[in-house]
């Protein structure tokens, strides 16, 4: 028994000490360097095609690392921080209608329900996106099932953000008030992250492959 272990013991250790070597050679770091500049640049000419460029770099400069230069990542992540905003947008709402005051404003209070509405119809549509973009390719990746599924894909960011719009549209009767002012900037900024989403969803969809 003892005999027959024991290559392998010298195997693990020379592979130990393989690694323990490998590790600190500086070439690794610059290689990695020298391909964060590609990244960004990738993302800066990708962000370009989309009618929010500078808010779409800064949104997604920092998912550098999981974007390489892959476009269906870009997309994949595109649409998952739009899905996070408009989440967080939709729990804000959410709130805000608890403390509206139906008495008081029911133009404002009835804008703000619906708003609720729209931007959860947002948030399941940009969810089943992003399920979308995740399963990509994996039933059989012909071509003919990738434009299938991307169609969903813009068909259903089309949709967020016409849902989006929806919810500032139902403000327009509503006098001028801090809440009306507060919602429609804060959904404003989450429909031009869904907006550079689904134009960097309509690149892919146009020049990708499986
Ligand atoms: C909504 O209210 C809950 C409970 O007060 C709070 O935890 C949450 O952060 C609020 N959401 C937003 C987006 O402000």
């Amino acid at each position: 028994m003892k005999t027959t272990q024991r290559p392998f013991f010298l195997l693990t250790l020379f592979s130990a000490t393989l690694l323990c070597h490998l590790q600190p050679i500086p070439a690794v770091r610059t290689y990695s360097d020298h391909t964060e500049t590609n990244v960004n640049d990738f993302i800066r000419t990708s962000c370009g095609t989309t009618l929010y460029p500078d808010l779409c770099y800064n949104s997604l400069s920092r998912y550098s690392n999981a974007v390489q230069q892959n476009p269906a990542q870009l997309a994949r992540i595109a649409i998952a921080v739009s899905l996070s905003k408009a989440r967080h947008m939709t729990s804000y709402v959410s709130n805000l209608t608890r403390q509206a005051d139906y008495r008081a404003n029911s133009r404002a209070t009835s804008a703000l329900h619906d708003c609720f509405s729209n931007l959860g119809d947002a948030v399941d549509e940009i969810r089943g996106s992003l399920k979308q973009m995740r399963q990509l390719g994996a039933a059989g990746a012909g071509a003919e099932s990738f434009r299938f599924q991307m169609s969903n894909v813009q068909t259903w960011m089309s949709a967020a953000l016409t849902d989006e719009e929806t919810c500032t549209d139902g403000f327009e009767d509503v006098p001028e008030g801090t809440v009306k002012v507060d919602v429609c900037d804060r959904v404003t900024k989450v429909k031009k992250l869904t907006s550079n989403a689904l134009a960097l969803v309509n690149s892919f969809a146009a020049n990708g492959t499986p």
